[in-house]
């Protein structure tokens, strides 16, 4: 059988920086694990728009599609701030998710031990947090019709349109139900259906694919509002949160923020299966391309190794080796290795990018 193939789009700052260091993971993984995997590399966002005037060629979107998953590091940068908003960095991405139809993403949410004093909570209420947030990515608000600003007798009217179809709401849960299976088979669903109809028919439907396919995963509704103030108060009691794109995109930030660094969290975004089955799929860290410390050697790899792991698990079935590479990155962190961004306030030596890759590859073997 051939080998699962993997488009790494290293992208713009300290994309290719992290980047370098999931490269030498991938090689491990190929050496270590008889799990090698057919790389391809290519250009996204202003890298791609120095090279072809687009921030994402026809090529490079046609290949996206043919692999089992891309891998991408970060787009922009002060350089491209004046383009033309059809070319800048972020369209190469936003035509990625678009065009690979990317409807679920993935938040996790997980505190590492050894960075438990990083919350802005109390210890003991995100020590050993395992959450995930399903966010659906390409409907709702951001996109519903009718929108606009228009001009209502002597004053402006700004008007969005929160719109959900039985079918795009029924592909999020599916696929939040099928995480639930690989983790702690538990799902809450956010909405407010008290105030709003989307949310009555988000809660109807999500209630319904539960009953008709998924019996054995344990499910509960949340408005919205309480979600928020429950992750605060006691985010261990959840496993998996599946809500929409506007909720999700709010509820998303504040449970990562729980855990520490923004150099430490990583995103999946999927599709619908392809024939292989596996869904399509592009994981990217959460951070963007920090052009303040890039060139510095100082940028944290987890996030995009992390973001790997997570390949590993949603992609290729390979839960164990992602738990491996997950411990590996546990390890590090208890040993106290450091990059800058994980220094406490009382300081200390922090470790440089190809050195925080060094210690993964050391706990690998
Ligand atoms: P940013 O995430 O690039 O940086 C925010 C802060 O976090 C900076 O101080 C940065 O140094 C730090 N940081 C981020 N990642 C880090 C890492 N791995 N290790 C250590 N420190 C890290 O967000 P910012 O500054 O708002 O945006 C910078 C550029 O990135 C902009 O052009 C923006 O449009 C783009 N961006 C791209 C994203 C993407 O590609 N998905 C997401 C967010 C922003
Ligand atoms: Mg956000």
């Amino acid at each position: 059988m051939a080998n699962p193939s993997l488009l790494i789009l290293p992208g713009d700052g300290i994309g290719p920086e992290v980047m370098a260091q999931v490269r030498r993971v991938i090689d491990w993984f190929g050496a270590n694990r008889d799990l090698a995997f057919d790389v391809s590399e290519d250009l996204v966002g202003g890298a791609a728009y120095d090279k072809h005037g687009t921030p994402l060629h026809d090529d490079t979107m046609a290949r996206a599609q043919e692999v089992d998953a891309v891998l991408l590091g970060a787009v922009g940068g002060p350089k491209y701030d004046d383009l033309d908003f059809s070319v800048k960095p972020e369209r190469g991405l936003l035509r990625l998710r678009k065009e690979m139809d990317l409807f679920s993403n993935l938040r996790p949410a997980q505190c590492f031990d050894a960075l438990a004093d990083f919350s802005s909570l109390k210890k003991d209420v995100v020590a050993g947090l395992d959450i995930m947030i399903v966010r659906e990515l390409t409907s709702g608000v951001y996109f519903g019709e009718p929108r606009g600003i228009h001009k209502e007798g002597n004053e402006r009217v700004g008007i969005n349109t929160q719109r959900y179809t039985e079918s795009e709401i029924a592909r999020v849960a599916r696929s939040a139900f099928e995480l639930a299976r690989k983790r702690s088979n538990k799902v809450c669903s956010m909405e407010k259906a008290n105030v709003m109809e989307s949310g009555i028919l988000w809660r109807q439907v999500v209630q319904e694919i539960h009953d008709a396919e998924y019996p054995d995963v344990e499910l509960s509704h949340m408005y919205a509002d309480n979600g928020a103030m429950q992750l605060v108060r006691a985010p261990k009691q959840f496993d998996v949160i599946v809500t929409d794109n506007l909720f999700g995109d709010v509820l998303s930030d504040c449970a990562a923020m729980l855990t520490g660094s923004l150099g430490m969290l990583p995103s999946a975004s999927l599709g619908l299966p392809m024939a292989n089955g596996r869904p399509k799929a592009l994981y990217e860290p959460v951070h963007g391309s920090a052009p303040d410390i890039t060139g510095q050697g100082k940028a944290n790899p987890i996030a995009c190794i992390l973001s790997f792991a997570m390949a590993l698990r949603y992609s290729f079935d390979e839960g164990e080796n992602a738990d491996l590479l997950e411990g590996a990155v546990q390890k590090v962190l208890a040993d106290g290795v450091r990059t800058a961004d994980l220094m406490g306030p009382e300081g200390g030596s922090p470790v440089s990018t190809t050195e925080m890759g060094d210690a993964i590859l050391a706990a690998l073997d």
